[in-house]
């Protein structure tokens, strides 16, 4: 676990090779791994032989889970350039990579006014074009403050949340943690969205509580769409909800 963790925020020299250090540290690792557990060299081999860790490495992105918010965006338009974006959980940054790159937020596109804000309780390093709230826990209210602070007033197009608790392996258990974060970053929305318009997606891992959770989603918006992006591994209950046409609340 402790291998797994390192690789996965393993981050190199200009901070947008985590992919590249980690394949490398993977197929060391993998050398020598004969005493490690079982899941430990499951996860090395696995890590290998993804094609969507591959991609990721060849586009310079810091993660594979970059492709699940393309593949979203590609589908619905979520991104465009002058959007306010606010990216939950965003280390070890991929996601927000690819929200400047779609929002022109680096230096090809000097005029631009939208701007992308990732947070996360782990350390980010930096990215051109974003701000970057390193290991700041999105759930404190203080946080949320400092958030609006650097909101200068202005309204949130979207709110992306693929922030996820470290797993227990006790399936109910880990589903409502994760929940836990989803409704954390739902109240934030409700008073930072532009209303009619603005758009929320957050991670789930499936149990118990989702229905109940797509059913306070579907109060506060009009579109609500349960979608599972190919990038998603074949043995995970991880899955997108996006919503859309945010309804507004009175403030
Ligand atoms: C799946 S990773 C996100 C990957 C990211 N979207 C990317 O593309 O690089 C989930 C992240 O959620 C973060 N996280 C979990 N709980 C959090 C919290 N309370 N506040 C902020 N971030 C949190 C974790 O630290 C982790 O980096």
């Amino acid at each position: 676990m402790i291998i797994e963790c390192l690789l996965r925020h393993s981050v190199g020299k200009r901070g947008i090779r985590c992919i590249h250090t980690s394949q490398r540290l993977a197929k060391e690792a993998l050398k020598n791994s004969k005493n490690k557990s079982q899941s430990s060299q499951e996860w090395l081999r696995r890590q290998l032989n993804d094609p969507y860790v591959r991609r990721a490495r060849y586009e310079n992105y810091r993660a594979r889970s970059v492709f699940k918010l393309m593949e979203m965006d590609e589908k619905y338009g979520l991104l465009s350039p002058g959007m306010i974006v606010v990216d939950c959980g965003a280390a070890p940054g991929a996601w927000t990579q690819y929200v400047v790159q779609r929002l022109k937020l680096d230096a090809s596109e000097p005029h631009t006014t939208g701007a992308v804000i990732g947070v996360d309780i782990r350390p980010i390093q930096p990215i051109a074009g974003a701000i970057l709230l390193s290991n700041t826990d999105f759930t404190k209210p203080l946080n949320q403050s400092k958030i609006l602070h650097s909101l200068n007033g202005k309204s949130v197009d979207v709110v992306l949340s693929d922030m996820a608790p470290n797993a227990s392996g006790q399936h109910d258990f880990d589903s409502m943690a994760i929940h836990a974060l989803c409704y954390s970053a739902l109240q934030f929305s409700l008073t930072v969205l532009r209303p009619f318009s603005g758009t929320f997606v957050t991670k789930v891992w499936e149990g118990p509580t989702t229905p109940a959770l797509r059913n306070d989603l579907s109060v506060f918006f009009s579109e609500v769409k349960h979608l599972r992006p190919d990038a998603c591994r074949g043995d995970s209950t991880e899955s997108y909800i996006l919503c859309r046409h945010f309804k507004g609340v009175k403030r």
